[in-house]
């Protein structure tokens, strides 16, 4: 080694651990910090997180409990690990959690401006809230879209039909129909069009543009811990970062343009056509530039697209793996809607068993695994233990999913225990066993869209089509791996034949 870098390594730890001393000191409390694993020296417990964090953490929630302390680099996390932890967070002291942290990957993706899902708890952030409520997910909003919702699950039927012997990769396809449902919503039209091939090669980009953002966001990135380390980009997500937002860019960019230019009467009531008039016209003092509302953009698009799509994947998943809570699904179906006409979202409340299976999969499959992360603006005493100021909080809702002090056979699909033992539990923020959406201030802006979508969805699945996995692999040899990142995605998408079962017309669409 030469002398010049062995001097550079040896300034470097010893200011590491001048930093880390410092920093323990500072931290020093009389109640102590809740248990867990041992920080190596600089990296503190990054190491410990691996592959699939949220498996890590809850194997070593298994060990030290459902609060646990750790420190990744020079940043204090706490975890929360059981429902009624979560609920100490997102609910009794919630006001002192309802910022999140900002790390490298947010702010370079929002352009170093304020976006909206990780904006400071304020009247800027209760504002974009509110419009977003108003235009795109009130009772309101929900009814004046429905037939939009409906039309494009009209869509993807008939294209799953028109898929004929050939195998479909059924995530490719939801993705689409949620995609184009959300931009219908938010701003007024589909982004992909179905050309004579049957298929647009840009959902292809546009599907793994979110799935990159999902996972380069899901990073426990070492500069963002170790900021010394920063400028080494030791995982690569400063340099997959800047391509990423040069594809988003485009893409956003041309929706703004086109918004603009088509200035389309039936555009005045639309999400988008608010936040453009914020550049000019300010409300409650607010004001948004075009970066601020392409981060927006993306945030909405990143939010809202794979995480119903991927939660209808996994719930097809274990219907074809649990062919016995399919047959009900569907009999309860068919015996409220026949066999003449696809379901409809005035359908969905008569469909207590269907309601139950969507539950079992948000218990067993929510899309964000650690949720998004929420940061203590003030320290606080939980359960006898001190969280500092400044803590990074991650709750984990897969773990807690899966706990059995919760739920019996944890790892098992039953949804019909949402019907007996767990039948007043619901998944909208209040019953902490199972929190998809997360819950407090914070909680999901989309969740009630995100609810209609994936039960809508799956109801359509279930009762349109027989369904054949690829090569006929025998449905009990299922892969059922997953791959982490912000959201959960399936390690093998699901590829299969689907037969449609129903009166020959409702395979072709009536909708524009
Ligand atoms: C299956 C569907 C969905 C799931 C499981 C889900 C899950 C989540 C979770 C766990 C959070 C963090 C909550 C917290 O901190 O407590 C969140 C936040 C958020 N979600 Fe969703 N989401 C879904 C669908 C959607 C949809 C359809 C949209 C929009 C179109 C959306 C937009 C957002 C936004 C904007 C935030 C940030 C809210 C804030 O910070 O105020 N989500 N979501």
């Amino acid at each position: 080694m030469s002398p010049w870098l062995l001097a550079f390594a040896t300034t470097t730890i010893v200011a590491a651990i001048l930093i880390y001393s410092l920093f323990k000191l500072r931290t020093a409390h009389s109640v102590p910090l809740p248990p867990g694993p041992s920080p190596w020296p600089i990296v503190g417990n990054l190491p410990h997180m691996g592959r699939a964090p949220h498996e890590a953490l809850a194997a070593l929630a298994h060990k030290y409990g459902p609060l646990i302390h750790l420190r990744l680099g020079f940043v204090d996390v706490v975890v929360a690990a059981s429902a009624s932890v979560a609920e100490q967070f997102l609910k009794v002291h919630d006001a002192k959690f309802s910022n999140r942290p900002r790390r490298f990957m947010n702010k370079y993706m929002s352009y170093y401006k304020e976006d909206f899902g990780f904006a400071p708890y304020g009247p800027r952030w209760r504002l974009l809230r509110k419009i977003s409520s108003t235009y795109m997910f009130s009772g309101k909003a929900l009814d004046d879209f429905r037939e939009v919702r409906e039309e494009e699950v009209e869509r993807l039927t008939c294209n799953l039909a028109s898929s004929d012997s050939k195998a479909v990769k059924l995530g490719q396809l939801l993705n689409v129909c949620a995609t184009n449902t959300l931009a219908r919503i938010m701003i007024g039209r589909r982004v992909f069009d179905y050309g004579s091939s049957g298929w647009d090669p840009k959902a292809d980009e546009f599907k793994s543009m979110v799935l990159e953002l999902m996972k380069l966001l899901g990073v426990f990135n070492i500069g963002d811990f170790v900021p010394f380390l920063d400028w080494l980009d030791l995982n690569g997500v400063k340099a997959n970062a800047k391509k990423l937002r040069k594809r988003f860019d485009a893409f956003l960019t041309s929706i703004i343009e086109e918004h603009q230019i088509s200035k389309n009467e039936k555009h005045q009531n639309i999400y988008l056509t608010t936040l453009l008039s914020l550049k000019d016209t300010p409300q409650e003092g607010i004001k948004l530039s075009d970066e601020e509302i392409k981060a927006i953009l993306m945030n909405m698009f990143g939010a809202g697209t794979d995480t119903p799509s991927s939660t209808i994947e996994w719930a097809m998943a274990e219907l074809i793996r649990n062919p016995r809570s399919m047959v009900q699904v569907r009999q309860e179906i068919d015996s409220v809607v026949g066999e003449d006409r696809l379901v409809t979202e005035l359908d969905l409340p008569q469909l207590p068993y269907l309601q139950a299976v969507v539950k079992e999969t948000f218990r067993l499959h929510p899309p964000t695994a650690l949720s998004i992360p929420r940061i203590a603006e003030k320290s606080c005493e939980i359960f006898g233990y001190h969280i500092p100021k400044g803590a990074t909080l991650l709750v984990n809702v897969w773990g807690i999913g899966r706990d059995p002090n919760e739920w019996s056979d944890p790892l098992e699909f039953k949804p019909e225990r949402f019907l007996r033992e767990k039948g007043g539990v619901d998944v909208r923020g209040n019953n902490f066993e199972v929190i998809p959406f997360g819950a407090g201030r914070r909680i999901c802006a989309g969740m009630n869209l995100g609810i209609i979508e994936v039960q809508l969805v799956t109801a359509t699945l279930a009762h349109a089509f027989d369904w054949e996995l690829e090569n006929g692999l025998d449905p009990k040899t299922l892969n059922m791996d997953e791959t982490y990142g912000l959201t959960l995605q399936r390690a093998v998408p699901l590829s299969v034949h689907p037969r449609p079962r129903l009166s020959r017309h409702l395979y072709s669409s009536s909708s524009p």
